[in-house]
């Protein structure tokens, strides 16, 4: 099997913030024809320039730690390099004396919404001096462990096994874990493609992304989130030491959770929700909904999926899945839930009414435009199951979305210690349910919460 062959130029991507300089690397390589180098800092960058003559154009962040953007460009003129500089940032370089000599400003590309003009201004740069670079080959490469980062494929992925011959190996909507990644690894290979008619959406789902991370770094985590991010202490301890979690865990989700609220404070729609989780009467299901984002932000991590947007997507969806029940229901959510499966006794009418809750709470979020990709499927899903007796549709599992599936298993997990106990056997209780977790993602998710369990035993 081949690899893309990797001739020169270089582009060298200089961003601070390591998951967003992933994803404009991933969006590069899938454009170009070129290697892409990344550094961190000002200082890798002059480094990265030293040690790769052949770097063609340079796409380079403002505020950096140990030497900024500027620095950057000071050395290019310095050093009488003949290399375009790309600004990318949320300032303007009219905003800063290092670029007053423009000579080598090949353009400035303001964020957040970066990714079609800063593949245009390269296109418009490669065109003159190196067309050959512009990937016009009908298959696109992206590498592995960016889209590990993604979680879930928006788009079928192929193998290359030759120059003209791909096989699918990843179909639309399926999850991309850790498991995978590291089959692929052990195999020496590095990247997977996608078809290049399939690139523009792709393309378009990594700015969504982009948009989505920008903006929650904006938010910041000062605001105090009183009373929302309350899970149960007892729970926390034992998920971590049964599963051999990170400590660090709990205050990386509280950080996610607090730009979740503070995303949710911020609209007009969804404010009430916050203040409905805030009040005392819905301060079950709010410790609830922390307990659960936890969890599903423990299993993602498990999966490989450890990246800031996954568990913002996870607990947003957590805030806002049963954002559409009243009262009543709110109330009585337990037993509903249970009444919903097992019907006995129960009253038709009603539980059919709170069948379509997941329904309900999706349509809410159509109004809000820049909602988060899979934040839709996880909440309509989220009482999917993985033997098809969910609701409301009863799906197979293998149509429900990988995030939706860790968000049912987290729910199984912190319902299974709410109705136990904290001493109730977590290891048996995820025993008991392998016969039920044979497919799809839950087939994944069984295998690595039980690798993590042997591995910490
Ligand atoms: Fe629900």
């Amino acid at each position: 099997m081949s690899e893309p062959k990797r001739p020169q130029p270089t582009i060298l991507i200089a961003e601070d913030e390591g998951e967003l300089r992933e994803m404009i690397a991933m969006a590069l390589e899938s454009s170009f024809d070129a290697n892409v180098v990344q550094a961190a800092t000002g200082k890798q960058a002059i480094q990265a320039i030293q040690t790769n003559p052949g770097i063609q154009a340079i796409v380079c962040d403002y505020n950096m730690p140990d030497g900024n953007g500027g620095a950057v460009y000071q050395h290019l003129l310095e050093a009488n390099l003949n290399i375009p500089y790309i600004m990318v940032s949320s300032e303007t370089p009219e905003r800063h004396k290092e670029f007053s000599d423009r000579k080598l400003l090949a353009g400035y590309v303001e964020k957040p919404a970066i990714m079609k003009p800063l593949i245009e201004l390269l296109r418009g740069l490669f065109s003159k001096t190196s067309p050959s670079h512009i990937n016009e080959s009908p298959f696109c490469p992206v590498r592995i462990s960016a889209l590990l980062k993604l979680g879930v494929c928006h788009r079928d992925f192929y193998l290359k096994l030759a120059d003209d011959h791909y096989v699918k190996a990843v179909h639309v909507n399926e999850g991309f874990d850790s498991t995978d990644a590291e089959r692929y690894k052990q195999k020496n290979i590095t990247h997977l493609y996608l078809k290049a008619e399939d690139q523009p959406q792709f393309l378009s789902l990594v700015q969504d992304n982009l948009t989505l991370l920008l903006e929650t770094k904006k938010l910041g985590t000062s605001e105090v989130i009183e009373n929302v991010f309350t899970p149960s202490i007892l729970l926390i301890h034992k998920v971590t030491s049964t599963f051999g979690w990170s400590e660090d865990l709990r205050d990386i989700v509280r950080n996610t959770v607090a730009i979740a609220v503070k995303t949710m404070n911020e609209n007009r729609d969804l404010r009430s929700i916050l203040q409905k989780l805030r009040s005392q009467s819905h301060r079950d299901l709010a410790e609830f909904c922390s307990e659960v984002s936890f969890v599903a932000s423990g299993i993602a991590t498990a999966m490989g999926w450890s990246s800031e947007l996954t568990y913002y997507k996870l607990a947003l969806a957590s805030y806002l899945q049963d954002l559409s029940l009243t009262d009543e229901q709110t109330e009585h959510y337990h037993s509903l839930v249970q009444a919903a499966h097992e019907p006995k006794n129960a009253n038709l009418s009603e539980i059919r009414e709170f069948k379509l809750h997941p329904v309900k709470s999706v349509s809410v979020l159509e109004k809000w435009r820049n909602a988060p990709p899979d934040v839709d499927a996880i909440i309509l899903q989220h009482h999917e199951s993985p033997d098809q007796r969910g609701f409301p549709r009863g799906l197979p599992p293998q149509t429900i979305n990988p995030l939706a599936a860790v968000q049912i298993v987290a729910m199984e997990l912190v319902n299974f210690h709410r109705i136990n106990g904290p001493d109730a056997d977590m290891v048996a209780f995820l025993a008991d349910q392998k016969s039920r977790y044979q497919q799809a993602t839950f087939k994944n998710i069984y295998n690595v919460l039980f690798s993590s369990l042997q591995m910490h035993l």
